[in-house]
């Protein structure tokens, strides 16, 4: 099932390193220390060649305070904003994370590989496709390394699902049903940058949409998006009577509402499979269902997720036929013997260190985003949309 990208070309072989050589720090900056910044320093506080040296954000002495609060010194912030931050020459970044809201991922990791850094950045990838080629462009101008920060793909059992897809235990796919959601769970609290067209650029489906995408398309190799129909509402968002609104007092965050709180689509991928799609922060429902991937051979039922933590508490199910007969059987959960965010870290600074491949790439990734930017499009247009991506 493993197709190889034709964006992936210009990519170097991988190479696996997974012992730390602590002799040499590897300078680590943070652009943007908001709520997810948290989680990278501190992961980066547990690695023993990390020095981290700068952090900055829009806000005035924020990042000061972010630092003072997470207990790392001797950081310098004193910059208006990330072109502050890499202007500064004495820093001598090795790497860097890109924490900040989905509208200035594109500038902040273009601007970051222009000036020579390698970049961890978070998902989604960035707002819409025109960007995400902007960045692979830097990154291949650059020779820097580049991961997104999806980090349900360091889990053993998301793990699983691609090794059960490329071992041929399927067959043939041809159709993948992914997505998930939640009845109540638009982001909070008030003031979240999640929720605004002018932060977010999207909303459930750049926050949790595009892991239940890289769930799947993973497993069976990322092949090309090539239509899009798609559809997006904001019946929850918008409403001023919302649940969650009224509980914590706030009815006017229905004004600032600006983003998707439910999309759908169909999307056509290379080699004839179809994938039908569906996430939601709110809806009238518990689950918008498991994921399933039907093969010639044998399906794979993968119970529903939290989308973001890459755990499901449930075995995935082969429905397969032995000896003539139908059955089904379980695969055993896996336990997790690592922090996820720890392995997306490490993974990024070995990659970073040895100069070797991304461990979640671009040119994988880039799909991710043009799914997501099709639906965007298809919806506004009311109509399928063609996906095509210019050369890198
Ligand atoms: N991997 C995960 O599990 C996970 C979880 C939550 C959020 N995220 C992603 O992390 C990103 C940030 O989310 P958050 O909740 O931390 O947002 P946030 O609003 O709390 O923090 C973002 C910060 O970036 C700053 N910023 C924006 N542009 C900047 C620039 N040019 N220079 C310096 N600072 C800048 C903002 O001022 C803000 O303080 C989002 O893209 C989100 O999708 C990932």
């Amino acid at each position: 099932m493993a197709q190889n990208s034709a964006l992936d070309d210009f990519k170097k072989d991988t190479a696996d390193s997974t012992a730390v050589d602590a002799s040499k720090k590897v300078r680590v900056g943070i652009i943007g220390c908001g709520w997810i910044a948290g989680s990278h320093i501190e992961s980066y506080k547990k690695q023993p060649d990390v020095e981290i040296v700068a952090g900055c954000d829009l806000i005035p002495g924020k990042a000061a305070a972010f630092f003072e609060k997470y207990g790392v010194e001797g950081v310098k912030t004193d910059y208006a904003d990330h072109k502050a931050m890499l202007a500064d020459k004495s820093l001598k970044l090795d790497c860097v994370s890109v924490c900040t809201y989905n509208r200035t991922h594109a500038i902040c990791t273009i601007d970051s590989l222009n000036a020579g850094i390698n970049v961890l950045l978070e998902k989604p990838m960035c707002v819409t496709l025109d960007e995400a080629v902007e960045i692979m462009r830097a990154e291949k101008k650059s020779g820097k390394v580049l991961s997104i920060g999806f980090q349900p793909r360091f889990d053993p059992n998301m793990q699983m699902i691609k090794k059960i897809v490329q071992s041929g235990e399927l067959g043939q796919i041809y159709y993948i049903q992914t997505g998930g959601g939640r009845r109540r769970g638009i982001p909070f609290p008030y003031g979240t940058t999640f929720i605004e067209d002018k932060t977010a650029g999207l909303g459930a489906l750049g926050d949790i949409g595009c892991y239940s995408l890289d769930c799947v398309l993973n497993a069976i190799g990322y092949p090309k998006p090539l239509t899009v129909t798609g559809y997006k509402s904001d019946f929850f968002g918008k409403n001023p009577n919302y649940s969650h609104y009224l509980k914590v007092g706030h009815p006017e965050y229905a004004k600032k509402f600006s983003v998707d709180d439910f999309a759908a689509a169909f999307i056509r991928l290379e080699g004839g499979i179809i994938l039908d799609f569906r996430i939601a922060w709110a809806m009238n429902l518990d689950t918008s269902g498991d994921s399933i991937i039907i093969g010639t051979k044998g399906s794979l039922r993968i119970p529903s997720t939290e989308c973001w933590n890459g755990s499901f508490d449930k075995p995935l199910k082969i429905y397969h036929e032995v000896a003539g007969e139908q059955v089904c059987t379980e695969i055993p959960l896996i336990s997790r013997k690592f922090d996820l965010f720890d392995m997306k870290i490490r993974s990024f600074l070995d990659a970073s260190k040895n100069g070797t491949a991304s461990p979640v790439p671009s040119s994988q990734i880039i799909y991710n985003q043009a799914i997501l930017d099709g639906i965007a499009k298809s919806a506004e247009a009311g109509k399928e949309v063609e996906i095509s991506i210019p050369k890198i």
